[in-house]
């Protein structure tokens, strides 16, 4: 897609609530889009809305091996209740293996440089196998959430992969996130209860104190600035 149709897009959708837009992209792109889930409060909204429009909807997650074991139990949760069949990405047991051997085991915590490669090994490969076949993905981003993400738009070209980029909830609040939540009654990680807004890998995510950044309790002891994966760099 060219920049000036993601322009026009952006313009024609710019008051449309997402179903609207979700419901014009999964009709757009059919069976070539799909919902990338961590299983984070935003993702559970986007996988009620998905499901809601279209009941066989794809909808994938990445399952880096350290997850907390309550997003385990929400997988499992959301995917009866949504009758869905979340698709499970794992990373390449071989390149894990290496890395642990090399590096240990919680390498991430030495420096950025092996906290990018653990991220790379467990969700960045993944993810392109993911993208096999596809020409959308839709995320659960919001331009609140952090100083990386503020600049965000509702479709956007992904260059590092591309593929058209759709974050429905772009415009969202945190409270427009939890108002939905409870009117339709999804299921949510209870870790959200305990401080923790923003849910990644276990080892690295941390509950927030008051005042925190929703996204502060994430690679807690990296700059603000360096905090993002490799799944949604600019
Ligand atoms: S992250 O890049 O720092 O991990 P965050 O947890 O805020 O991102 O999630 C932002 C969006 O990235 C989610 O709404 C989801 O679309 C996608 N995402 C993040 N982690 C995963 C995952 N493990 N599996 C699938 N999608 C994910
Ligand atoms: Fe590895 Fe932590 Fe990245 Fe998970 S968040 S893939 S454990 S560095």
């Amino acid at each position: 897609m060219t920049k000036e149709q993601i322009n026009a897009l952006n313009q024609q959708f710019k008051d449309a609530s997402p179903i609207e837009l979700i419901t014009f992209f999964l009709d757009k792109y059919e069976d070539k889009i799909a919902l990338s889930s961590s299983l984070g409060a935003e993702d559970q909204v986007l996988t009620q809305m998905v499901t809601s429009i279209k009941s066989d909807a794809s909808i994938f997650t990445l399952d880096t091996g350290r997850l907390f074991p309550e997003t385990y139990d929400l997988i499992d949760r959301t995917s009866k209740k949504y009758k869905t069949n979340i698709q499970v990405y794992f990373p390449q047991p071989t390149a894990v293996e290496t890395m642990v051997k090399e590096k240990g085991i919680n390498l991430f915590f030495d420096s950025i440089e092996n906290r990018k490669q653990c991220c790379n090994t467990r969700k960045i490969e993944p993810l392109k196998r993911a993208f096999k076949g596809l020409d959308a993905w839709i995320c659960g981003l919001r331009a609140d959430q952090s100083v990386t993400r503020s600049e965000i738009q509702l479709i956007e070209w992904d260059e590092n992969n591309n593929i058209v980029k759709i974050n429905p909830l772009a415009f969202w609040s945190e409270q427009d996130v939890w108002d939905y939540i409870d009117e339709k009654g999804i299921p949510v990680n209870p870790l959200h209860k305990k401080g923790f807004p923003s849910i990644g890998c276990q080892p690295c995510t941390r509950a927030i104190m008051e005042g925190e950044d929703v996204r502060a309790g994430r690679w807690y002891w990296e700059n603000p600035d360096t905090k993002e994966c490799g799944l949604h760099k600019k």
